[in-house]
């Protein structure tokens, strides 16, 4: 979040001040204390910058919508030739609905489901990532059913270790994901027994948060040394999915992905091989450009402690609570005055609803609005309704204007889905 620049005394993301955003939302919705807010110019020059960096592989850039599934942003997203890559119906839906054609979309996940394959074969996709041999079964009836071929690729293992949390490291030996390389060889020289697919790809994603290349070089090499077995026993892949990953800088400092040497070194590797490749980047796209904006309820002090307790709780922002992610926070508008230590938590009934511990704040009072960084990705999308709380309205700067992209959740929303009917048990 480089890009947020302080104005009038306000930090301002996307030429919005963000305490004025608040003010204008608060108009149209009396009970709001937090928001998200995301810069889609910036968004825009991210997604320029990353197919930029990519041209030489002509790569379809499917944006993972785990990490945000806003209309207007899979809308601007698409405007810039970004496609999407979808882990569920809801998500394919999503990208229907934003305008991402059919050869723009990616159908990921490990669960696979008959409607989801339905849906594939029925709406049409660039691609389905099969995690598991069985599934081919299933894709090939859907495939059958609707008089048109599915592509398919299949996700291997590659046995290829991340740093960072294991719970967002998906290619080692532990992880559930991707099917064995010699068991993926034996499905492609059998191809023929699923006549209506296309099963000509591979698919790799080894994690997520990598800032180091060397681990997607890994996992792209085992993805090479595939394509060139498959070839040598008779049954030659087409494309390569490399999946996501490409980290962020979740801090002040400088430990950005280095994105362009990357794509030139790999562009290089491949070159003359006559692959078509899939990219399917989220965190990286959209991390940067969004905020947690939440006013200040109250601020405790106990002991030697200063509590600042947010109206924003892990139920808008689960990383922290889940990963022990480290956001940056800052003051909206800083009062004047020494910084202290704060532990900035929220309202959940939680002990691990905190945002940050030790975190030297300026004075804070309640009112003050704080601005939680870098909140783009598997923020709203993780968010929940845990102790019975709606979930947060979202906005976007879209060429200097404020726009309410997403309504806040209502208590009345949430009682919404009661229903009452008696289910027949049958025999
Ligand atoms: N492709 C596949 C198959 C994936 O599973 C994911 C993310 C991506 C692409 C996009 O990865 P990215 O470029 O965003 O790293 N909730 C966690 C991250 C989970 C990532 C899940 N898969 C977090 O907040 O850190």
């Amino acid at each position: 979040m480089k890009s947020s620049t302080a104005a009038a005394g306000s930090l301002v993301v996307g030429g919005i001040p963000l305490d004025r955003a608040h003010a204008a939302l608060r108009k149209i919705e009396p009970g709001t204390h937090a928001f998200y807010l995301y810069d889609l110019d910036r968004l825009e020059a991210r997604a320029r910058r990353f197919r930029a960096a990519f041209t030489a592989l002509g790569p379809l850039c499917a944006f993972a919508i785990k990490a945000n599934g806003l209309p207007a942003l899979l809308e601007r997203l698409r405007e810039c030739g970004v496609g999407g890559d979808a882990g569920s119906i809801g998500e394919l839906e999503a990208a229907a609905a934003a305008g991402i054609p059919a050869e723009a979309r990616v159908l990921n996940g490990n669960a696979r489901t008959p409607e989801e394959a339905e849906w594939a074969a029925r709406h049409g996709v660039h691609s389905v990532n099969a995690d598991h041999v069985g599934e081919l079964d299933l894709l090939e009836r859907s495939a059958a059913r609707s008089g048109r071929k599915l592509r398919v690729a299949l996700r291997v293992n590659p046995g290829v270790a991340t740093p960072g949390h294991r719970y967002v490291a998906t290619g080692d030996d532990e992880a559930k994901f991707g099917v064995a390389p010699e068991e993926a060889l034996a499905a492609w020289s059998a191809r023929s027994r699923w006549p209506n697919l296309e099963l000509d790809g591979v698919h790799v994603h080894v994690g997520s948060q990598i800032l180091d290349s060397a681990p997607l070089e890994q996992a792209g090499e085992v993805a090479l040394g595939l394509v060139e077995e498959s070839r040598r026993r008779g049954a030659p892949l087409r494309f390569v999915n490399l999946g996501g990953g490409f980290g962020v800088d979740y801090t002040d400092g400088d430990q950005e992905f280095p994105l362009e040497s990357y794509a030139a070194r790999w562009s290089e590797r491949v070159s003359g091989l006559g692959l078509e490749w899939v990219l399917e980047p989220g965190r990286w796209l959209a991390a940067p450009i969004g905020v947690l904006v939440s006013e200040v309820l109250w601020v405790k002090h106990r002991d030697q402690r200063r509590f600042v307790v947010l109206a924003a709780g892990m139920n808008d922002l689960l990383r922290p609570a889940l990963y022990h992610a480290c956001h940056r926070i800052v003051p909206v508008r800083p009062r004047p005055g020494a910084l202290g230590p704060a532990m900035v938590v929220g309202p959940v009934c939680e002990s691990s609803d905190v945002f940050a511990r030790d975190l030297a704040l300026p004075p804070l009072e309640p009112g003050d609005l704080v601005a939680i960084l870098d909140a783009g990705a598997y923020g709203a999308t993780m968010s929940s309704n845990y102790n019975g709380r709606g979930r947060l309205a979202e906005l976007v700067a879209d060429r200097g204007k404020l726009i309410r992209a997403r309504a806040s959740e209502t208590p009345r929303d949430l009682l919404a889905r009661r229903t009452g009917e008696r289910l027949e048990l049958g025999e």
